[in-house]
């Protein structure tokens, strides 16, 4: 497969951003010119996937008011947690969802990416901002899909080449759904999700959704600092956005 300009990304820009201290609120000033997308109104979300991470991360932003539309193979199943989602949830198939929604979160078994983008690629290229939730996990993929997600420098690239063209930033790979909504407005210093992205109008839109449900987004790098946004590595788990800027400044 070709390799995408974007997998060239500097990280060394980003480490800079980062060691001045810059979360990714800041990170994304100086792309202000290109964030008219992330103003302040409701915007349609759709979940790919909607099980533990999935529906809560879903219910976090329909709690906000956003209208969301849950996907899952079997969006029958999901009549409980849109009831408990509240008024602006729904669930629909995953076609339905990909179509609602102006953000979508893809937030199922690594090994379903490949299936979602030969389906669904070209509509997810059109979307705002896709976010990237997905972990290949060898315990429930399978060694193959882990080996192959590693020799494409790790989940962001490979997401990227998963979903070609779709505008991604990886995020909330690795806080574990039993903590989200308790981590969510927390008081005191809010929990920072380390986010990987190279297009700055998603990076600004997911920075902003991220921040309505309570979290604060560092920007930690373009795709290939997703290869940090799994679980099992010094970036996973709950920190305060100042630990993970001087985690990343560790990161090789
Ligand atoms: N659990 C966590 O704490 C956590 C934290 C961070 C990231 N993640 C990552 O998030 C992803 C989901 O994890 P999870 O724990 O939420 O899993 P889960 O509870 O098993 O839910 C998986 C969801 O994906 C759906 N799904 C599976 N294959 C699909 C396909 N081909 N098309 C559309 N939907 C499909 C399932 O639908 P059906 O039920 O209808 O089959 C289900 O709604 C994983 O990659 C995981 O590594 C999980």
């Amino acid at each position: 497969m070709m390799k995408h300009p974007s997998f060239e990304f500097d990280r060394r820009r980003f480490l800079g951003l980062a060691a001045g201290s810059v979360a990714a609120s800041a990170a994304a000033a100086p792309f202000a010119a290109f964030a008219q997308t992330a103003g302040d109104g409701p915007l349609k979300i759709a979940t790919i996937g909607a099980g533990r991470e999935g529906g809560t991360l879903g219910t976090l932003f329909a709690k906000q008011g956003h209208p969301v539309m849950f996907s899952s193979l079997h969006p029958e199943q999901l009549k409980e947690l849109v009831a408990s989602a509240g008024p602006t949830a729904q669930a629909g198939t995953v076609e339905q969802a990909v179509q609602f929604g102006d953000v979508v979160l893809v937030i199922v078994p690594y090994t379903a990416v490949e299936e979602i983008g030969k389906d669904y690629g070209r509509a997810l290229a059109a979307k705002q901002l896709v976010i990237d939730v997905s972990n290949p996990i060898a315990r429930r993929d399978g060694d193959a899909i882990v080996s192959w997600v590693a020799e494409q420098g790790g989940a962001g690239l490979a997401t990227a080449k998963l979903l070609p063209g779709a505008h991604l930033v990886r995020a909330f790979n690795a806080i574990n759904y039993l903590r989200l909504t308790a981590d969510a407005h927390r008081p005191g210093e809010p929990v920072g999700v380390p986010i990987a992205g190279d297009d700055p109008n998603a990076i600004a839109l997911a920075t902003r959704l991220i921040k309505e449900i309570g979290f604060e987004p560092v920007l930690v790098g373009g795709p290939a600092m997703g290869k940090y946004l799994v679980p099992g590595t010094p970036l996973a788990g709950e920190h305060t956005p100042a630990e993970i800027r001087q985690i990343v400044a560790t990161l090789k």
